[in-house]
């Protein structure tokens, strides 16, 4: 729709120091769109899409005309629509530096410090502290974890990336380094022109001795006299006459602009609705945006399209249009006009221009506040603290003052605080200008105000306070930054000269109602009452009337957030009694009350990774056993590095969209897709009857319908697929199909609805030692418990991609697929098109992380896309959204695990029996598999002599579940660890000795009859209990709770045994394929796919050790299985030791020929061998091969060998909870893990950090939303939290055992990507301790249940404080809880 006659613009602004204009720019389009597919600038990555990930993050700088200068904001791509950038200039990850040209130091540090994994998030994380440096090239290290709050890294546990942008921190030791070739401008540098083969860029082992530093990359070097992980000496210097000028081009355009729009005016007649030429148009298919330049342009252009809404920082309309398909034919976007962005001192106050920016915010309050007498700051004092809470830095950069308001999310974070405040808001329209008070009366519904369509808000008053007057604000959330609150709550009192009575009171929160509340009759009771507790005592009371939220209200958790409410009260009574005190008003504060107003500590110190040196008569050039660089982590940090959704676009290519069920259980009556092709640029609607091949995929003897025909069983059932020239036209052919369904009676979500009506899929597992049943008779207790354990998302930065193309000639197809599993994508596409698996290879160069859900579900959605490019003979690449790939694809198992323990006074554990049932979901998939592993596990690192473990996987109608990092084994021990943590507390000993006198020692056998030696997990966990100075910090923990009221520490030591190798024999088997070419350079292929892992890295390493020749000398390009057949999956925890044989064998085939040459050439160098071999048809190309070990289980025996050795570790762990929010910090975690001889300690400690923090969310943060009808509610990181950097611990460290050799694997190795993410759980138990220590306050003693995730509604309910007993337990309300309990 066109507002004028004027026909679009010419967008123009600069991308990387490239003019970019565009005549034909659909304003839709985000600026990570267009990046990506029109300047094929593909460095920037989408995660989510809505802002909450920080993948995409870019820089944006603007001149301002009035101050002259150029500001620098770090931005999220993904919701920047391009059109908003006239003028601007973007820098991307790739603008800064590439292997091409120089790496940017920013890049360089990630990459050194082995922040950087699978490498999906590293752009991002570069991009937000590269913004951050040119704002403030000696950032603080609070700066910098402030600044990666909204960016999420799903792999490395953000130790290693905290610590290689901490070097920026120190910048004239780490920089001033003048050993280094670089530091002084030395232009032969062999990083200075970004040479590909700097010893920085690979881990190379032979440039390092080239620069006369033979220690570089390859060794751990000394760091204040430890090893370190990577070297800090000759770190690239941090230049800022490096970096790019902003474009003077745009200077010049915004100065001419500017001084048009003053000659306009200046001409102007009164009551003239000329549009100024300058005012700027975008028209699209379905929209068009205006950009007025002036108040009056905006006002006409307002009263003329009142429903037309204001788009400045387009973080809520964007996500609006996005993903709840809202369509605004017209958007005005006025961030051209300067009387939004005005501020107006006041001796009352100031006027703050709507459209600023929360960051701007920020700045202009900071200013104001040293400038003002601090008792008239209060006000600005409190929005200051509370601000850097909303959203990440990214959001803040663009986020309005003005949007935030009139958005009136109902837990807004600023509508409460600006409405305690008194602020009122300056409010235009063409009929006038009025002031309206931000206060009750203004919000009127849910997402409503007093506003009419047509006011502008101009600016927000935000008054200064008075001598004696206290304004506080409060928020609670799901995880401590970048997470919208739960419950928001924000106060200011008044009080006479010394007085303890109030003169006025004013009290907003929100979260707990439609709108922002103001709790009328608490503020009456309030008004004139003495600031005392017994007024408190009834304030608590009365508030609970104020506060209505009955059972099922949305959102859910209604106890938690009511006694938010109460806690967010006595927090301000306390800061109060505290100011007033300050005040010079006699009032006593109780030392120990004062714990609740403290925040948790949030300072990062520096921790330790050791592990142990190579032996000194290795050769320099071995990189085996050192912290070699993954191998992809400089081209991962400059963008370069490609993932599927990176390749170019071919001719022809289409795009694929899912229609998915949107019912749970019910019959398909119609699919009607006549109006979906009828969608300009649809080309076909794949449906069942279109597969040419199998329809089904098989497991277990159940069957799974690739495409759902009659029936569906989920909610997220695949139903059929669109495929159309672009992705926008192919979600608009999704929403056009027309599924008519007749629902079907009773669907199952919940375990306990399982149970009840028996819907398991079969067979059950059962494993029993010693005669459990008759254990019991003879022991001295016995207690019977139980613990839910809730599902987790795999979140993979990277969501399931795959783009499959018809070569054109004998049914053969190429297949780029983000999978783990490579063969069994190309058996599944090849039995679904019904052609022979030689037709078929699929390639993988690299996952933007996996952990178990690129396997299974993967190869269904490839064998759809297959069939749509079979069916339409032409390239289709199909890339999930995340809220899709969270709706369709599962996660992990929930679990509900009940158990029955006998034991002896002593704390010795008898007997237990043990039953499981998991929430398989409406397939089957891999959960038999799943439950066995489960039962595999039961005895975790304890010798309990009856023990007896059942297991089943429960039938329901939610999308099915599948594996996940650990397969089960996190959910298993869960459960035991749960079960001994009860005996604990039953006979009233600390945890950690009746884990003590029940775990495993020396020679032992499990429950399942194998032998093993137990010695090492005995030493981690002695080790664990020294390195944390465990007993020392318990006694500090108890003395500190016998301190505090509110705020509890609690410690946990949890040990792991975790079986390493795939059960199933056959899957222990691996190949590689290795070519040497003429030149000496080495490919090596193998059937380990890179998914951060490392596996390319230390397949090198094997490589480089074997051939006896440099890393550099070794690469691996992709895994495919042209060159490599009959792959495993990259799973078990196994890729390793599986590819590891096969290369190794491979090399040594290699090596072995080359012999006779070497022997008639020693003094020859390898180049020189490999170019006589050629000439002495020699063949330089080998196969290797590994049976791997032949384990097996019998189920009906009760025994068997599934695992080829275990892996070992002990984490313990410290928190501090704030037990009126729930709310905790981890202050410190070591572990000490035996993973054998590490081949490389950077690789291995990453997957053990990261591994520990996903664990992390897993037992404290993930949680899983459905609604009543089995609608997944949790569908990307605003509603699903995985760990931020604030979730790390404060203290991290971790411990490989030194002299632990592993004969069962190569060079001494242990399998190392699963074992750890169990022990997260340290930090689960460390909770429940100190929830323990909470409600001994309330004369709790003994066991309680606290189920897994314990998210802080969980944790703050079950520590029983003063605040949520006094909630009433009925409250009337709806029955259908808000979501289910699974
Ligand atoms: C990932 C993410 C995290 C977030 N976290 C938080 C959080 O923790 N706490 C929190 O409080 N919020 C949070 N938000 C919400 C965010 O703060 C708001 O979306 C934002 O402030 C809205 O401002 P905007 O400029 O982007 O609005 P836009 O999306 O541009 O516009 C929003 C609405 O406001 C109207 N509008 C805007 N300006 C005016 C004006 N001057 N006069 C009249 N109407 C106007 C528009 O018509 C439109 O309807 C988050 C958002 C995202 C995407
Ligand atoms: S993709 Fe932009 S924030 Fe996630
Ligand atoms: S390295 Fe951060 S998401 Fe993989």
């Amino acid at each position: 729709m066109s507002t004028t006659e004027k026909q679009t613009d010419m967008l123009c602004f600069y991308v990387n120091g490239k003019k970019v204009t565009d005549q034909h720019v659909d304003p839709e389009t985000t600026l990570l769109s267009y990046l990506r597919d029109k300047l094929r600038l593909t460095g920037s990555k989408s995660g989510c899409g809505g802002g909450g990930c920080g993948a995409c993050t870019v820089m944006m700088s603007r001149y301002d005309v009035i101050t002259k200068t150029i500001s620098h904001l770090s931005v999220n791509a993904c919701l920047l629509p391009v059109v908003q950038l006239h003028g601007a200039a973007v820098t991307t990850v790739e603008g800064i530096g590439s292997t091409k040209t120089r790496i940017h130091p920013v890049q360089e540090r990630i990459a050194l410090a082995h922040g950087s994994q699978c490498g999906f998030c590293t752009p991002g994380m570069v991009m937000s502290v590269y913004t951050l440096l040119r704002n403030n090239p000696h950032p603080t290290m609070e700066d910098i974890t402030l600044t990666l709050a909204g960016n999420l890294c799903r792999c490395t546990g953000y130790r290693p990336i905290l610590d290689g942008f901490s070097t920026f921190c120190q910048e004239s030791s780490s920089n001033g380094n003048a050993d280094c070739c670089r530091a002084n401008g030395n232009a032969d540098c062999c990083r200075a022109n970004g040479n590909a083969d700097c010893c920085r860029a690979n881990g190379n082992g032979d440039s390092g001795q080239a620069n006369g530093n033979a220690d570089f990359c390859q060794k751990g070097t000394e760091y204040n006299g430890a090893l370190d992980l990577f070297d800090r000496d000759g770190l690239l210097p941090l230049d800022e006459t490096q970096e790019l000028i902003f474009p003077p081009e745009l200077i010049l355009m915004s100065e001419a602009q500017s001084q048009a729009r003053q000659e306009f005016h200046a001409d102007r007649q009164e009551g003239d609705r000329q549009v100024h030429a300058d005012r700027q148009e975008f028209h699209g298919d379905r929209g068009s945006w205006v950009f007025p330049v002036c108040v009056e342009d905006l006002l006409h252009l307002k009263s003329t399209h009142p429903e037309a809404p204001l788009v400045l920082g387009n973080t809520n309309i964007g996500p609006e249009m996005k993903f709840k398909g809202v369509l605004h034919p017209l958007i005005i976007s006025p961030i051209r006009v300067k009387e939004l962005y005005d501020i107006t001192h006041t001796p009352q106050g100031v006027w703050v221009g709507a459209g600023n920016s929360l960051s701007a915010m920020q700045c202009i309050l900071g200013n104001v506040v040293k400038s003002l007498p601090d008792h008239e700051t209060e006000l600005y004092r409190a929005l200051l603290k509370h601000l850097p809470s909303i959203a990440g830095v990214q959001i803040r950069n663009v986020a309005s003052l003005g949007g935030n308001i009139v958005s009136a999310f109902p837990n807004s974070d600023l509508n409460p605080l600006l409405a305690a405040g008194n602020c009122k808001l300056k409010v235009v329209s063409t009929g006038g200008s009025r002031e309206v008070p931000l206060n009750e009366d203004f919000f009127v519904g849910f997402r409503k105000t007093v506003l009419k369509p047509e006011d502008v808000v101009l600016s927000v008053f935000i008054p200064r306070t008075r001598k004696w007057e206290i304004v506080r604000s409060y928020r609670q959330a799901p995880r401590k930054e970048n997470a919208l609150a739960t419950v928001t709550g924000a106060m200011r009192v008044l009080f006479g000269p010394l007085s303890m009575v109030t003169e006025e009171i004013s009290v907003y929160y929100g979260g707990v109602a439609p709108t922002t509340l103001r709790p009328r009759m608490t503020c009456d009771l309030l008004t004139g009452r003495r600031w005392e507790e017994q007024t408190f005592r009834e304030v608590y009371q009365v508030l609970l009337q104020d506060v209505d939220l009955p059972p099922g209200s949305p959102g859910g958790m209604e106890t938690f957030r009511t006694s938010l409410t109460l806690s967010l009260m006595f927090s301000f009574y306390l800061d109060v009694l505290t100011a007033l005190k300050h005040m010079g008003v006699a009032v006593d504060v109780s030392p120990a009350d004062c714990s609740a107003i403290e925040p948790l500590p949030r300072t990062f110190t520096p921790s330790l990774q050791e592990f142990q040196k190579v032996p000194d008569t290795q050769s320099e050039q071995d990189p085996v056993g050192r912290p070699i660089m993954h191998r992809s982590a400089v081209s991962q940090a400059t963008g370069e590095a490609v993932y599927c959704d990176d390749l170019p676009h071919t001719s022809g290519e289409l795009f694929m969209v899912l229609v998915t069920s949107t019912r749970a259980h019910a019959k398909i009556i119609e699919v009607n897709v006549t109006e979906a092709l009828r969608v300009p640029g649809v080309v076909d609607v794949i449906r069942h009857s279109d597969i040419p091949g199998r329809k089904v995929r098989t497991m277990f003897g159940y069957h799974e319908d690739l495409l759902a025909h009659t029936q569906v069983s989920c909610v997220g059932q695949m139903i059929c697929a669109v495929v159309a020239d672009t992705k926008a036209h192919a979600k608009r052919g999704a929403a056009a199909v027309k599924i008519r369904y007749e629902d079907l009676p009773n669907p199952i979500f919940t375990l306990e609805e399982a149970i009840e009506r028996k819907s398991f899929f079969e067979p059950h597992r059962t494993i029993e030692r010693g005669n459990v049943t008759e254990a019991f008779h003879t022991v001295h207790h016995v207690y019977e418990g139980q613990i839910a354990i809730g599902g987790q998302e795999h979140f993979y930065m990277e969501t399931q991609s795959m783009l499959i193309l018809p070569v054109g000639e004998d049914n053969e197809f190429k297949a780029y697929v983000s999978t783990q599993y490579p063969a069994y994508t190309q058996e599944c596409i090849a039995e679904t098109l019904a052609i022979p698996s030689n037709r078929v290879s699929v390639h993988v160069k690299r996952l933007g992380g996996a952990f178990g859900g690129k396997v299974t579900k993967t190869a269904i959605l490839a064998s759809i896309c297959s069939v749509a490019a079979y069916k339409t003979s032409r390239p289709v690449r199909c890339v999930l959204e995340r809220g899709e790939d969270m709706l369709i694809t599962g996660g992990r198992h929930p679990v509900l695990g009940k158990y029955k323990v006998g034991f002896m006074n002593d704390g010795r554990i008898q007997a237990a029996d043990i039953q499981y049932f998991t929430n398989a979901g409406n397939t089957i998939d891999e959960s038999l598999l799943v439950v066995e592993k489960i039962m595999l596990h039961i005895d975790s690192a304890y010798n309990i002599p009856h023990l007896r473990g059942r297991g089943v996987a429960c039938r329901t109608h939610l999308p099915s579940n599948t594996a996940f990092r650990g397969f089960g084994v996190p959910q298993s021990i869960m459960v035991l660890e749960n079960m001994i943590t009860d005996v604990a507390a039953v006979l009233g000993r600390p945890a950690h000795e009746v884990r003590e006198v029940n775990m495993y020692s020396g020679p032992s056998l499990t429950h399942y009859k194998m032998e093993f030696d137990a010695d090492n997990l005995q030493k981690c966990w002695s080790e664990c209990k020294v390195r944390s100075d465990y007993e020392a910090r318990r006694l500090a923990t108890e003395q500190f709770n016998q301190r505090q009221l509110w705020r509890k520490r609690g410690m946990a030591m949890i040990p792991i045994k975790y079986g390493i190798a795939f059960g199933e024999s056959f899957l222990n088997q691996a190949a590689a394929l290795v070519h040497v070419y003429k030149d000496g350079s080495v490919l090596v292929s193998h059937g380990g796919t890179e998914m951060g892992q490392g596996v390319h890295t230390k397949m090198q390493q094997v490589a480089s050790r074997e051939l006896h020749i440099p890393l550099s000398k070794v690469y691996i390009s992709e895994t495919s299985t042209n060159t490599v057949p009959n792959t495993c999956p990259s799973a078990a925890s196994f890729g390793t030791d599986a590819n590891g044989m096969a290369v190794k064998n491979a090399c040594e085939t290699l090596y072995q020929r080359l012999e006779p040459i070497r022997k008639q050439k020693p003094k020859g160098t390898w180049e020189s061998w490999v170019d006589a071999a050629f000439f002495e048809k020699i063949s330089l190309s080998a196969t290797g091969f590994y049976r791997g070990p032949d384990c097996y289980m019998n189920w009906e025996q009760m025994q068997g060998q599934p695992y080829a050795y275990f892996t070992y570790g002990t984490a313990c762990c410290e928190v501090e909870l704030d037990c009126l929010t729930g709310d905790y910090r981890t202050l410190r975690t070591d572990i000490v893990v035996d993973i054998g001889r590490s081949i490389n300690p950077s690789v291995d400690i990453g997957q053990i950090e990261g591994a520990f923090l996903q664990g992390v969310g897993l037992y404290t943060m993930e949680e899983l939303r459905f609604s009543p009808d089995g609608v997944l509610l949790t569908r990307g990181p605003s509603q699903y939290k995985i760990p931020a950097v604030c979730d790390a611990p404060l203290s991290f460290n971790v411990y490989l055992l030194p002299d632990v050799p592993n004969p069962h694997a190569i060079y001494s190795s242990k399998g190392i990507g699963e074992p750890i993410l169990f022990l997260g759980s340290a930090v689960f138990y460390a909770i429940k301790d100190a929830v323990a220590a909470a409600r001994r306050h309330s004369s709790l003693i003994g066991p309680f249940r606290l189920d897994s995730p314990a998210t802080p509604e969980r944790t703050c309910l079950a520590c029983q404080t003063p605040f949520t007993q006094i909630i009433p337990t009925s409250r009337g309300g709806c029955s259908k809880p808000w979501p289910l309990n699974l």
